[in-house]
């Protein structure tokens, strides 16, 4: 290929890393986050695109046999009719484990281009060591993203399973596993490449299948960043073979899924208030809390009440979770917001980071409905106001209000929570005795302070604002 081709190439590769920063950087809000995501789309169009012409010399004659070709484009449109059909038809409350299901895509596609290499140049020692790099890691994410997947979905229990004398049985099937990569690597001998693959899948399945639901959060932002880390070494791998340049973008576009996924990766685990080590190795939620009865009883109360106290309140306080997700209940929240202001009522919105399913989930519903984020307050911000409030409506949101949290032995015990149990008055609104997502009775609602306003959260606040525009 001459040099004004790959120069072209190379320029095109640039682009689209800009576009993909770009996209990255509109991410960080709400407001652009749309914006972002069809930003890395092109970006991802653009590089996908021109790495086809890596396969033509300066006549257009292809330098790779034409099945191959054949192959990529079967790869591509499968792919890409695959994706585009599942993010039409996912449900918004399905994202995390679509989320999970692509992660794993991509941690599977690092691992299979990582043992492509190794078939084609375990001589090169270098190449070789960033080959077994990337398929460890690639084959730990796609294996961990699958189980989370399973969980998230419910086809598994999403309970934490905890296997007898597991940490022993996982640090060896990880060691054994590395050392066969690493006898791959000396040897350069195929009878290794096996159980090398066999051992790092087991590993990754047997390090998700003791994590409770709960934390599903953290793994999916660490399978995914452990994902972006795999393409990047892989990127490195193929730069000094003849798609050179696509290991370029693989390494810049690998490094910044990385670091974006580490990042949330923590962000996450401190809204849980755990470290990543004790999410992946303690089995948290394994332990069913036992000898603790709820005292009290849930008190049901009718929405023409709830809309007396709340016209006569001087601030009210919105905490949403999943369930206004499910119900897709935002924009009667917006109209209940806007009734309440308009008789005088400070409406204020607690937003708890791991809320709903997946980062920033209430963010994206109440902005979609049109309020506005100056009144989007996080946990530390308002959680000093609940005590000076009359009235916390909760709608649809259970763990992440629980004040088991507080308690010793608990198996929510340190995850920071909006502490509505505080307020004057608490209304709950759920359908019935549901339990949270991470399994766990929720005291709050026996409390002498709170009232359940049962039902769907779409019909509930419905009623609540036909009753207040009469009150
Ligand atoms: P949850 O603890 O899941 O509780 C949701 C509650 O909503 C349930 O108790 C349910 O009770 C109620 N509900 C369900 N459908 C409803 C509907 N149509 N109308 C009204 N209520 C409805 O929610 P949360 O407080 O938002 O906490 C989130 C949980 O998910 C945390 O444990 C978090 O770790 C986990 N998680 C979060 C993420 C991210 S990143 N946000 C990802 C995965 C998991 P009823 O059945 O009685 O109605």
């Amino acid at each position: 290929m001459t040099n004004w081709i790959s120069i072209a190439i190379d320029a095109v590769y640039v682009v689209a890393v800009l576009i993909f920063i770009l996209g990255l950087k509109a991410l960080s809000s709400p407001e652009t986050a749309r914006r972002g995501i069809v930003y890395a789309g092109i970006a991802m169009l653009v590089a996908v695109a021109v790495t086809f012409f890596s396969f033509v010399d300066m006549n257009l004659a292809l330098t790779i046999p034409v099945e191959n070709l054949g192959l990529i484009f079967l790869g591509v449109a499968l792919g890409g009719f695959g994706g585009y059909y599942w993010a039409r038809v996912v449900k918004m409350t399905e994202m995390p484990q679509m989320v999970a299901m692509f992660n794993g895509m991509g941690g599977g596609a690092a691992a299979a281009i990582a043992a492509v290499e190794l078939l084609s140049t375990l001589s090169d020692k270098v190449t070789g060591g960033l080959s077994v790099a990337g398929a460890i890691i690639g084959s730990i994410s796609i294996a961990g993203s699958m189980i989370a997947f399973l969980k998230l979905q419910g086809w598994m229990p999403s309970k934490a399973i905890v296997l007898p004398a597991r940490q022993f049985v996982n640090t060896g099937i990880l060691i054994v596993g590395v050392a066969c990569g690493v006898l791959l690597l000396v040897t350069s001998s195929l009878f290794w490449m096996l159980p090398f693959f066999v051992l790092l899948l087991a590993y990754g399945i047997l390090l998700t299948i003791p994590i409770g639901g709960a934390d599903m959060p953290v793994v999916i932002s660490l399978f995914n960043a452990l994902t972006g880390i795999a393409v990047a070494l892989d990127g490195f791998a193929l730069v000094n073979g003849p798609l050179g340049d696509a290991g370029y973008a693989m390494v810049i576009a690998g490094t910044l899924v990385g670091a974006s996924g580490s990042l949330l990766t923590l962000l996450m685990a401190k809204a849980m208030n755990r470290s990543v080590g004790n999410v992946f190795f303690s089995a948290f939620g394994a332990v069913e809390e036992t000898g603790v009865t709820m005292k009290g009883s849930m008190k049901p109360i009718e929405a023409s009440d709830v809309a007396v106290m709340m016209a006569y309140a001087n601030q009210v306080i919105i905490a949403p979770g999943y369930g206004m997700a499910v119900a897709q209940a935002q924009g009667k929240v917006k109209e209940l917001a806007d009734l309440l202001e308009a008789k005088g009522v400070t409406v204020k919105f607690a937003i708890h980071p791991v809320a709903g399913r997946m980062p920033g989930h209430m963010n994206v519903l109440l902005a979609e409905a049109g309020i506005s984020y100056d009144k989007l307050f996080d946990r530390d911000e308002i959680n000093a106001e609940f005590a000076n409030t009359d009235v916390v409506l909760v709608i649809g949101a259970n763990d992440v209000v629980n004040p088991a949290a507080h308690r010793q032995g608990s198996p929510l015990q340190g995850m920071p929570i909006l502490d509505v149990e505080l307020a004057k008055n608490v209304i709950v609104n759920k359908r019935g005795q549901g339990k949270g997502f991470a399994g766990i009775e929720n005291d709050l609602f026996y409390r002498d302070n709170c009232h359940m306003l049962y039902g769907d959260a779409a019909t509930a606040i419905g009623k609540l604002v036909t009753a207040l525009k009469q009150s």
